[in-house]
């Protein structure tokens, strides 16, 4: 028995949602970039899948400086997250328009975002897929991120304008083999 009703293949990622939204920040020639981004995963301890569609200015700049910052955004900033999925680095300086902060990186040219509770910085490190489909695999190659609050309220999407804001925590580390619990 089922509860269930066939749905439209292309809704997967209502059901699907791959994790906290990121603020993806770039740089290249003299010029900076901010995109909003939902669809990522991770695909190691240190290498994290982005799709970065053709269309947004990212890309460009994603693909010329093979660099980019991965930002975990948190709930306050909801807003300003949404917004800044809204317009293109093609039009304006977001860090400008959005009053946010850039931060140098220790590894990289892009600048993280002072606003954020983490910043992630990566290159580019797998460069066969990226030549076909809109798919950047980046490799972190330094990492920052805020003591607290330990568990960071962070933002999800559903798609169509809906967020999910984390914040129910529950451990269950003693259903857990230890040698699972080591990173
Ligand atoms: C919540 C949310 C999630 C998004 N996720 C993605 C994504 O995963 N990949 C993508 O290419 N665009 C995504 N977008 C759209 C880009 O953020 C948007 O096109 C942005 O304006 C691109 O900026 P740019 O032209 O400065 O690169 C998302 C937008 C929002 C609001």
């Amino acid at each position: 028995m089922s509860r269930t009703h066939a749905i439209p293949p292309d809704q997967t990622r209502r059901w699907l949602e791959p994790g906290p939204v990121v603020l993806l920040s770039t740089a290249h020639n003299g010029e900076r970039g901010i995109m909003t981004l939902g669809w990522h995963m991770m695909l190691g301890y240190d290498l994290v899948g982005t799709y970065i569609d053709p269309g947004n200015r990212s890309h460009a700049l994603a693909r010329g400086s093979r660099e980019c910052v991965i930002n975990l955004p948190t709930a306050d900033l909801l807003d300003t997250v949404v917004r800044i999925g809204n317009c293109s680095s093609a039009d304006e300086d977001k860090f400008e328009r959005f009053g946010l902060t850039a931060v140098e990186s220790s590894e990289v040219d892009a600048p993280g975002i002072g606003e954020c509770h983490a910043r992630f910085e990566c290159r580019l490190h797998e460069t066969r897929i990226t030549a076909d489909y809109p798919l950047f695999v980046w490799r972190v190659v330094a990492a920052h991120a805020a003591k607290r609050p330990k568990w960071p309220r962070t933002v999800h999407y559903r798609g169509a304008g809906q967020f999910m804001i984390s914040g129910d925590e529950r451990s269950r580390r003693a259903l857990f083999k230890p040698e699972m619990l080591e990173s």
